[in-house]
């Protein structure tokens, strides 16, 4: 049919299209549409895949927004054991490696002792596989010989190619043979903060490496989507012609789609390999994301095969890391703090140090275990390290400058703030103080949060006003907050008339904040601001919050067990409906804003459940339709179930609708009844 025809070919020029403007902004940074336009392009490639689900193809563009749910990542082997690379710290062994590399190859007569230097990227390895130069399978690295296919999680990241670009050209392999390409994903260090401020402090990620790692685990799709992740590839093998040198085959990797960063170096000598080491020094802090080191590779892949590998490393390769910024001086004593959920945290405090760019005064301890691990006494000497973008710490006492007479910091055995014997859950490493409800520095902890710019964002409310009012017990939680007077309040020491009424002007201000941020100033241990929205999405009230089970929490996108049983514990503290109750009182959103005007009502008094994989729409958004349609979404299968929506490989819940005998339909139906 001509019709068809040309609606595949409108399908393949979106998909080039919306392949070549990903590629302009992520891999060449250089973008021509606006968000906007990129997203009406997409959008037009959804709709047209959807009317006509036969136009998909796998490497369209579409299958990146992810939204499939994997439970466990199959285990596969590696066409070539991942190796890792010799490291050093010195620039002698640098040297010592040329020299080796010459010698080695004088002895088998071979020329050709080129090097490429090149960044060493820090984040996760991954092999990708491409069969006729379609993505197949992603990777992560393992023990080197197995890793887990996480091909899923990879195909959101707009950095890698669903599919080679110019795959009869330069980058020519035979038919139906296969080509590797190893790389690294990163997270950017922007993203990497931006995706940390969404986190509650006790989950936030140490580094953008940690941040990439735990991405690359998650089950949903969906988020790995969200997060944006980069690719940069340094390695592939299975090219057509076998003795490509590897300068070569980095720029191959460029024109099939691929970024390798742009920044390596063909060296002629050790002269060259060691001003790119010095350049990037300095150079690689105003990168966007984190490199500790650089990798010299011969560029002759030939020799190679010449020289081959160690059970560990290949010969002819060596990574240079950079040091850490260090720096010594004097840790003063160490202060026992107590945070919002009782935990004890050591601080040191130090003697004002300029280190990469910052001055460090304080530096966490972490816990009792990491103090004693360092053996430090207050008076001692002692090494700061401040490796990438992270947190200073304290990583060594030099035990060789101990002035006489010092002594070890008692470890506390009372909590410092409220004298309440502390106590060490069963598989932690932190300390606790249980007395949650009258301990004041958890009590200004919890109000302090709840105050803050991403929860209510109450001005005017700071740590030393939040200390008088907590010690003076006019506050035992936020609740308490919009109790308080005018006339009180400007009796309270540098406060008067003024600061008083901003305060409460603030206090009226903070009623009108969403139902999410509420829900992360509850300050509920791992609910973060990216979960508490998540939440409010699920359960739009309170109320529905409150009567969720566990189970139920459990399903919701991102909660998983920990969290679900977190929420479950928040609610059952006596203090919990108190709380509440003060807070609706006062006037606070309670519940979601006020649902938009119904697209249809085609779900009224409906209650769907979704089972199994869908193709088209992930979860949350698949609920969000139903619900502007009149219908509500729930997670467990009962008697009162409407509607069961039946995805791929759909299990317990399908059959137990089939059993209480509930309309059940697929998700081509769902679509028709949209
Ligand atoms: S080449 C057989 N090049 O560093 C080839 N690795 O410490 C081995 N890495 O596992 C890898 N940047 O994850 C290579 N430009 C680069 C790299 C790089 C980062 C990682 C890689 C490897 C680890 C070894």
């Amino acid at each position: 049919m001509a019709g068809s025809e040309a609606l595949r070919a409108q399908a393949e020029r979106l998909r080039s299209d919306i392949e070549r403007h990903n590629h302009l902004y992520y891999v060449e940074a250089k973008p021509e549409l606006s968000d906007y336009d990129f997203d009406l392009l997409l959008n037009r490639l959804v709709q047209l895949e959807r009317e006509h689900p036969e136009l998909l193809t796998p490497d369209s563009p579409t299958q990146r927004v992810g939204g499939t749910v994997t439970k466990e990542f199959p285990s596969v082997e590696h066409r070539e054991p991942m190796l890792s690379l010799a490291n050093t710290y010195s620039i002698g062994e640098v040297e010592e490696f040329v020299g080796r590399l010459n010698r080695l190859l004088e002895a088998e007569g071979s020329q050709g002792r080129d090097t490429v230097a090149e960044l060493k990227f820090d984040g996760v390895a991954v092999s990708l596989l491409y069969r006729d130069g379609l993505l197949i399978r992603g990777a992560t690295r393992g023990d080197g010989r197995r890793g887990d296919d996480i091909t899923v999680n990879l195909k959101t990241v707009p950095s890698i190619p669903l599919r080679l670009r110019d795959f009869d050209g330069p980058f020519s392999v035979h038919e139906g043979r296969e080509v590797e390409v190893r790389g690294e994903v990163l997270m950017r260090k922007d993203d990497f903060d931006a995706l940390n401020d969404t986190r509650p402090e006790e989950d936030r990620f140490a580094n953008p490496r940690n941040a990439t790692a735990g991405t690359l685990k998650l089950q949903d799709s969906g988020e790995v989507a969200r997060r944006s992740l980069w690719f940069a590839a340094y390695y592939v093998s299975g090219l057509h012609n076998e003795d490509t040198p590897h300068s070569e085959r980095l720029k191959l990797l460029e024109t099939a789609g691929f970024s390798t960063g742009g920044q390596y170096r063909l060296c002629h000598g050790l002269e060259e390999i060691e001003a790119f080491v010095q350049f990037w020094d300095e150079g690689r802090r105003t990168l966007p994301y984190e490199t500790d080191g650089v990798v010299v590779k011969l560029n002759d892949v030939r020799q190679w095969r010449l020289l081959g590998a160690t059970s560990k490393s290949p010969r002819w390769a060596i990574a240079y890391k950079y040091p850490a910024s260090r720096a010594t001086t004097v840790l003063r004593d160490i202060v026992f703090q107590v945070g919002r959920l009782g935990t004890i945290t050591p601080v040191a405090e130090l003697d004002p140090v300029h280190i990469a760019g910052s001055t460090v005064s304080r530096s966490t301890l972490h816990n009792f275990d990491e103090m004693q691990r360092l053996g430090v006494m207050p008076g001692d000497r002692v090494v700061i390290e401040k490796s990438g973008e992270v947190i200073p710490k304290v990583i060594r006492v030099l035990f060789e400058d101990r002035p006489p007479g010092l002594s070890a910091k008692e470890l506390p055995t009372r909590c410092p703030e409220c004298g309440t014997p502390l106590v060490r859950p069963e598989g932690e490493v932190s300390w606790y103080c249980p007395n949650e409800e009258g301990c004041g520095a958890q009590i200004r902890g919890r109000v302090l949060h709840f105050a803050s710019r991403n929860a209510m964002d109450i001005e005017n409310l700071g740590e030393s006003l939040v200390e008088q009012l907590v010690a003076k017990g006019m506050v035992k939680d936020p609740g308490d907050l919009y109790l308080l007077r005018k006339e009180e309040l400007a009796g309270l020491e540098r406060m008067g008339e003024k600061s008083a009424q901003n305060l409460v002007q603030g206090l009226l201000k903070s009623r009108e904040q969403s139902f999410a941020r509420l829900l992360f100033g509850l300050g509920i241990r791992h609910v973060g601001r990216a979960t508490a929205r998540e939440l409010a999405k699920a359960y739009p009230s309170m109320e529905v919050l409150q009567e969720a089970g566990f189970e139920e929490l459990s399903e919701v996108p991102d909660i998983g067990p920990v969290i679900a049983r977190s929420i479950c514990d928040w609610f059952l503290k006596p203090s919990a409906p108190v709380l509440i109750e003060k807070l609706q009182r006062a006037g606070l959103q309670l519940a979601a804003e006020e649902p938009k005007p119904l697209v249809n009502t085609n779900f009224e008094g409906l209650t769907v459940v979704f089972t199994g994989g869908l193709h088209r729409h992930d979860r949350s958004s698949a609920a969000e339709l139903v619900v502007a349609r009149g219908g509500s979404v729930v997670s467990t299968v009962s008697k009162k179930t409407g509607l069961v929506v039946a995805g791929k490989e759909a299990g317990s819940k399908l059959e137990k609708a089939q059993k209480l005998g509930l309309r059940i339909i697929t998700e081509d139906e769902f679509e028709s009844l949209l």
